[in-house]
């Protein structure tokens, strides 16, 4: 018999052990024990602590020469060396109107973009000037797993006062972002885009820009942590409306497309490029111009419907990875997903809309080709009600498609919740009780991700890119998908890139309160 305890930790045939420092100290008695203690001996430690992990297996940890090896093999000799500095900071932010106090990297939201050329190296020096420990985690990136920015799992946090030097080659093309990975810091200003250029670009067009989304609360009175402590409380303010993300009707925001509840957050403000929609950026190009619009979802608990009014849309990449090119009106974007999109654009000023989906709010920015009366806040674009295609709709090009093998082994991902303590869950544990996903190093390993909650879960990998199957067979390649309520999503990836890598809901809230394990490599 299991019982759960508000700390998260559980109680285990009356033996209660404290989740919070059992890894730690794991690793601590074998560094200590060293090699000379055979799988008996860790299996008996195991047994003692608690371990959820069979002892026999061996983690490979970030600091394994393995983890080298991998990341020479994607290093070409001479590659560029890019190099970035970063403070994370306290900043004051003009959001169009409003002046939030926040934290930011530097005094802009977003942050500054990083672009490279893939297979180039990134030297991102990061100083942390917040009174918090932070790290930086490089969203989508296949990079090598000490770099990968998650404390506890691959670094120590960074204190407040220090910093630390990430060095990495980003081997794919393809758009990224980069954000803080502690508590809830993305839902400040803690993000930026991240572009690595294909050197040999096969998209053909003019001109491009991107559209970085973002939900914004911090510094209106709220701050990240006090929201998570009041749903943690069970008492949301949802701005009026009654917190019960587990409830189908209540007065929870409600999504067709999203297939339940909308979110557990409202926001005050949606923004696009740090602009809130009555204050839009706008950005001017040539009439005819081929555009090439690289959308980022770097909300916390908001999808977004992005169009741009009077345009069709062709839908050319998702998570950074090339698709078939699909027509639409719309494209609907989770938190941590990206789609890349060509439009050639007409002659005039036009609105491109970010929905914030099932929340009666959007963010707004101006495309202008010509003259015209700018779109205001209110807009409502026919092509938001036309077709709107999601990432599952997509098929990887032929070039980033994982053809179907025999999975050496299947992981199954049973995304729960309990509203009364605000948990949620991956397969009935949180992440500081998990039982990590094993893998070995060459495997094919097949994730199954079935939603038994109530609301969408933008389901993020880090550092590998899975093969979404779809009916046909043939999903998109992605790192972050949504799998909505009741829907189980089979994703397929090739264990390539040794380590410990986080598994997460990319609802930040739903990741700080237990939406999050560990695919770990082993030995
Ligand atoms: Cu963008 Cu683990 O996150
Ligand atoms: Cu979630």
């Amino acid at each position: 018999m299991i019982s759960k305890h508000r700390d998260g930790s559980r109680s285990t045939a009356g033996n209660t052990v404290n989740p919070g420092i059992r890894f730690d100290r794991l690793m601590g008695r074998r560094q200590f024990l060293g090699g000379t203690v055979g799988a008996l001996g860790l299996a008996g430690l195991a047994a003692c602590t608690g371990q959820a992990t069979p002892a026999a297996a061996q983690l490979i940890k970030p600091t394994d020469v393995l983890v080298e090896t991998a990341e020479a093999r994607r290093t070409g000799e001479g590659a560029t060396v890019h190099p970035v500095v970063l403070t994370a900071q306290p900043a004051s932010i003009d959001l169009g109107g409003p002046v939030v106090e926040t934290w930011a990297y530097g005094e802009a939201v977003p942050g500054p973009l990083v672009r490279l050329p893939a297979g180039d190296r990134l030297v991102a020096t990061v100083t942390n000037a917040l009174p918090d420990p932070t790290s930086v985690h490089w969203h989508g990136i296949a990079l090598r797993n000490d770099m990968d920015g998650v404390p506890g799992l691959t670094q120590k946090a960074i204190a407040a006062g220090r910093s630390m030097k990430y060095e990495f080659t980003a081997p794919d093309p393809g758009t990224y972002m980069f954000h803080s990975h502690v508590g809830t810091q993305l839902d400040r200003g803690l993000y930026a885009p991240l572009i690595v250029d294909d050197p040999a670009e096969p998209l053909v067009y003019d001109a491009e820009h991107v559209v970085v989304l973002d939900d914004w609360l911090d510094g209106t009175g709220r701050t990240p942590d006090s929201v998570l402590k009041e749903l943690q409380a069970g008492g949301m303010d949802m701005g009026g409306m009654d917190m019960d993300g587990m409830s189908a009707g209540g007065d929870s925001p409600l999504s067709p497309l999203l297939g339940g509840d909308a979110g557990d957050v409202q926001y005050p403000y949606y923004l696009i490029n740090g602009r809130v929609a009555t204050a839009p950026n706008t950005v001017t190009f040539t009439p005819g111009t081929r555009l090439r619009l690289r959308i980022i979802n770097v909300g916390s608990d908001t999808a977004f419907r992005v169009a741009l009014g009077g345009h069709r849309l062709s839908v050319v990449h998702s998570d950074g990875f090339p698709v078939r090119p699909v027509d639409t009106d719309a494209v609907l974007i989770g938190m941590g997903e990206r789609i890349d999109v060509l439009v050639t654009l007409a002659d005039g000023a036009f609105p491109l809309i970010a929905l914030a989906e099932g929340k009666n709010a959007s963010g707004l920015e101006v495309i202008r080709t010509g003259s015209g009366a700018a779109p205001t806040a209110d807009t409502y674009p026919r092509e938001l009600a036309g077709q709107v295609t999601g990432a599952l709709m997509l098929e990887a090009a032929d070039d980033a498609f994982l053809a179907e093998r025999r999975p050496d082994r299947t992981h199954d991902l049973v995304l729960g919740g309990s509203m009364s303590d605000y948990q949620w869950t991956i397969n009935d544990r949180v992440y500081s009780d998990r039982k990590d996903l094993q893998v070995r190093p060459g495997e094919v390993v097949r994730l199954k991700m079935t939603n038994s909650t109530m609301m969408f879960h933008p389901m993020h990998l880090h550092g590998h890119t899975f093969q979404v199957r779809s009916a046909t067979g043939r999903g998109p390649r992605k790192d972050t998908v949504m799998v909505l309520p009741g829907e189980t999503i089979t994703a397929d990836l090739v264990a390539d890139n040794p380590g410990q890598w986080l598994v997460h809901c990319h609802n930040v809230y739903h990741g700080e309160a237990g939406m999050m394990t560990a695919l770990a490599y082993i030995k």
